[in-house]
């Protein structure tokens, strides 16, 4: 059995289809990174997908649970952050552990031990009494982590969980996503920070509705056809246009920061090495360009 199962899952708010026709399995004790731009539907999929939202077409089961038919049995399963951390910002940090503790039924004999252990996952001991107020952005999102996760779910949405917190809260963060992984817990997890998505076993893109890819990273940087160079550029739109209207081929060009990348058959790359363009290994992010574009080709073709 997956951890999800989705058979063309789709949403849509009046005549707008915001998720469209998502097929996917998730397999047991895998991070799973969700990435799209803003307003693509990884929210509205993670909702659908926590019980919270009812889909228009198409099905999904979660640990084997009907999304549609058993999303209150899901709901008490499940482990979900919200992107918006749902904490309590006038009680204290154990208090809304003890809060959550209560929302789960935890029995005190349990709930107490879990809400220590979920202090020291979070490295919240010395402000346990401290309101979550006052609490700066990283340690938030670890307390609403351990929220999240008091009940031990074998399954954890996170819903943007690294956004507006530091670099450093990232990393902490994400060390804990890789114990909770080891531990045998099953992640899916949405973000737009491509360089979060290599910490991931498998990835799913998603643009416009539409999941476009989904496959390990290595096995996506494995679909851009050609050989890849960059060259930095001061001012990357005009070379850019330079190298549209001149007589190399190119399968594509883009800006990419400071630089500009381009795509090419193997057997062109000599000639831009010669230019002083040096060969690449693709990121996620020029998986995800390349990507989108094929899928444009597509869906005007
Ligand atoms: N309740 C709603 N009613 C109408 N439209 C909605 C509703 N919820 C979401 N949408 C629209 O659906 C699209 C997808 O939204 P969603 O929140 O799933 O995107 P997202 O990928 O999570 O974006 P972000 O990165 O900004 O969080 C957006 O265009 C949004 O405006
Ligand atoms: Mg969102």
């Amino acid at each position: 059995m997956y951890a999800v199962e989705l058979n063309k899952l789709t949403r849509r708010f009046g005549s707008f289809t915001a998720v469209n026709n998502i097929t996917l399995r998730i397999r047991k004790g895998i991070i799973y990174g969700f990435l799209g731009p803003n307003g693509s539907g990884k929210s509205t999929t993670i909702r659908m997908l926590c019980g919270l939202l009812e889909p228009t077409a198409g099905s999904g089961a979660v640990l084997g649970l009907d999304i549609a038919r058993n999303s209150e049995d899901i709901k008490r399963h499940i482990g979900y952050m919200s992107q918006k951390f749902s904490l309590y910002d006038d009680l204290t940090v154990i208090e809304n552990l003890r809060f959550y503790a209560g929302l789960y039924s935890l029995p005190p004999e349990e709930g107490a031990p879990r809400i220590q252990e979920m202090l020291e996952l979070a490295g919240l001991q010395t402000r346990r009494n401290e309101l979550a107020a006052n609490l700066s952005g990283g340690w938030k999102q670890r307390l609403a982590l351990g929220c999240a996760i008091l009940h031990n779910p074998p399954i954890l949405f996170l819903d943007e969980p690294t956004g507006g917190v530091d670099p450093k809260s990232r990393r902490m963060f994400w060390d804990i996503i890789h114990q909770l992984s080891l531990g045998g817990t099953t992640v899916m997890v949405t973000t737009h920070f491509m360089d979060e998505a290599e910490h991931c076993d498998e990835i799913g893109f998603i643009f416009e509705g539409n999941l476009i890819a989904s496959d390990s990273p290595a096995g996506l940087k494995g679909r851009i056809p050609g050989t890849l160079l960059a060259k930095p550029a001061s001012e990357p739109m005009e070379l850019l246009e330079e190298l549209e209207s001149g007589p190399i081929p190119l399968l594509d060009a883009y800006p990419f920061g400071a630089s500009i990348r381009v795509l090419v058959d193997p057997e062109q790359a000599v000639q831009f090495a010669a230019k002083g363009y040096q060969v690449v290994a693709p990121s996620l992010e020029d998986v995800f360009v390349f990507l989108v574009k094929s899928h444009r080709e597509e869906v005007v073709a």
